[in-house]
């Protein structure tokens, strides 16, 4: 709604008579008795220039007609004021022009902002009157047209519940996808532990019953641990460095007659393990006979740890999946609230991770010292997928990902950049408008942005705008910091 005041002129009924209103071209068909009653129902009005005849978001409850002087109708979008018709034609009408259409309960209202942009006059009818007269005179007319708006309105409220399941399926099946790879990953180790585990039992038989010396057993499980602690820190080899390593490890212990020192070498290689360590465990183990069994003991509990830390890493995966689900689609958390934008950005990352890809560079630069903002994040969590989703789409696997959060004034930016093609200037205004789609058939519905449009400009009293060129594309999301006045 806007804020400004409405300018109170008077309206003086009865000032057209039925011959001039014939004159109007909404008029010329009737006939002398109804455009009589039209006369005696209706009353002009005068308004001086700059005057504002009508509010957006006021109830509609008056019919307007242009006698003569020039109108503009304006729109609020976000914080500007977007002027979408400017006329001077005399008969045209605007105001309460749905009021013929049955009460559906929900009271109908003024689209648009109305100002008089030189001194005008008006024919006005009431919305009752004027619905009244509609429904009584073009009974025929007022079915189709009713058939028509409630035709348009169901197949828009079912295409978007439509297209809302198409990103739920595409999500879960993601989801699904995502949870599959550590799950696997966890029982494949466990396995793997199993085996490993019992191998050590049979081993440590061994060298019990190999009547190995109790000191030399005791020296065996500390070398065990420092073995371990040294492979916790071991910095990460390249694929290089690691198949280097192995070749070296393994000569060392062909050398050396350990059995099957080919498989260990890679343990050990994985496990940070050098050469110079190699001779270390020599020196500590003593007795050549029991290096080879020595050197086993420790390959398992290498693997041990590794597949320990294995399985820990696949099942923190999917507790931090089912988190980012959770977070994603707000399962626990009211509607309406004060978020920081910072959560549901991180966690539509993850869930898209998978449509990301690893040809695409994620940059996150984000200020953290952001006020939280009135939202709904489960609203807005589906304009970072569909922003996200289309500059993932437009780079075609290769760039980078900027998400970019700042602050502007009293409000909270959040912009999502790609390094794809762009869009060109000719399809910047279209690209917001539903069904625009330059994908193929069956690939985009074309309601990405329509959708997050919708969400943003109406839902949060914010706005979407697009900054694009060859290589630098921006959606810029505008949310306002504090609480919308109508929200
Ligand atoms: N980051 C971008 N780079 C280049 N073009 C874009 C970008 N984002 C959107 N577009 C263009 O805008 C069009 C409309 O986007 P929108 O998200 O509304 O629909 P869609 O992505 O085609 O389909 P859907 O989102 O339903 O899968 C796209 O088809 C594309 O041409
Ligand atoms: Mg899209």
């Amino acid at each position: 709604m806007s804020e400004e005041s409405l300018t109170l002129v008077p309206c003086e009924p009865g000032a057209l008579t039925p011959a001039e209103l014939r004159t109007l071209f909404l008029f010329e068909k009737l006939t002398d008795d109804q455009l009589a009653w039209i006369a005696a129902h209706g009353c002009t009005m005068h308004m001086p220039a700059g005057g504002v005849v009508i509010r957006e978001g006021d109830p509609a409850d008056q019919f307007f007609v242009l006698l003569s002087g020039t109108i503009a109708l304006t729109r609020r979008v976000g914080q500007d004021d977007v002027e979408t018709t400017r006329t001077e034609q005399r008969g045209v009408y605007m105001g309460a022009t749905q009021s013929y259409l049955r009460d559906d309960g929900i009271p109908r209202k003024y689209m648009a902002t109305m100002r008089a942009l030189d001194d005008s006059d008006f024919f006005v009818m009431s919305a009752a009157d004027f619905g009244h007269m509609m429904r009584e005179w073009f009974p025929m007319a007022i079915h189709l047209l009713e058939g028509l708006t409630l035709g348009m309105r169901t197949t828009a409220a079912a295409i978007s519940e439509r297209q809302r399941l198409t990103a739920l399926g595409a999500l879960s099946a993601g989801l699904m996808h995502e949870l599959n790879n550590p799950a696997a990953a966890a029982s494949r180790a466990a396995a793997a532990l199993r085996q490993r585990v019992a191998g050590m039992r049979h081993k440590l038989g061994m060298l019990a019953a190999g009547k190995v010396p109790t000191d030399r057993l005791i020296a065996l499980v500390d070398l065990q641990e420092d073995v371990i602690e040294r492979a916790a820190k071991a910095p990460a080899l390249t694929a290089m460095e690691t198949a280097d390593r192995e070749d070296e490890l393994g000569e060392w212990m062909e050398e050396r007659n350990v059995t099957g020192g080919w498989d260990l070498a890679a343990v050990f290689a994985q496990g940070g393990i050098d050469i110079d360590c190699l001779n270390e465990i020599e020196t500590r183990v003593g007795s050549p006979d029991l290096l080879d069994q020595a050197i086993h003991w420790l390959g398992y509990a290498l693997e041990t740890e590794q597949l320990m830390s294995d399985i820990e890493d696949a099942t923190g995966r999917v507790s931090n999946l089912v988190n980012a689900a959770k977070q994603y689609s707000q399962m626990d958390r009211a509607a309406h609230q004060w978020i920081d934008v910072h959560g549901g950005l991180k966690s539509t990352l993850v869930m898209l991770n998978h449509k990301i890809g690893t040809g695409i560079r994620v940059v996150k630069d984000f200020d953290r010292t952001l006020p939280q903002i009135p939202a709904h994040p489960a609203e807005l969590n589906q304009v970072w997928t569909n922003l996200i989703d289309n500059a993932v789409q437009a780079m075609n696997g290769v760039g980078t990902l900027t998400l970019r959060t700042y602050r502007e004034g009293d409000h909270v930016v959040v912009s999502i950049g790609d390094t794809g093609p762009g869009v060109p200037d000719e399809l910047k205004k279209r690209v917001f408008e539903p069904f625009f789609t330059t994908k193929p058939v069956g690939e985009g519905t074309g309601l990405g942005l329509d959708i997050s449009y919708r969400i943003v400009v109406n839902g949060h009293g914010g706005d979407i705008v697009l900054d694009s060129e060859p290589g630098d594309t921006k959606f810029k999301v505008r949310l306002p910091i504090t609480e919308p006045a109508s929200a």
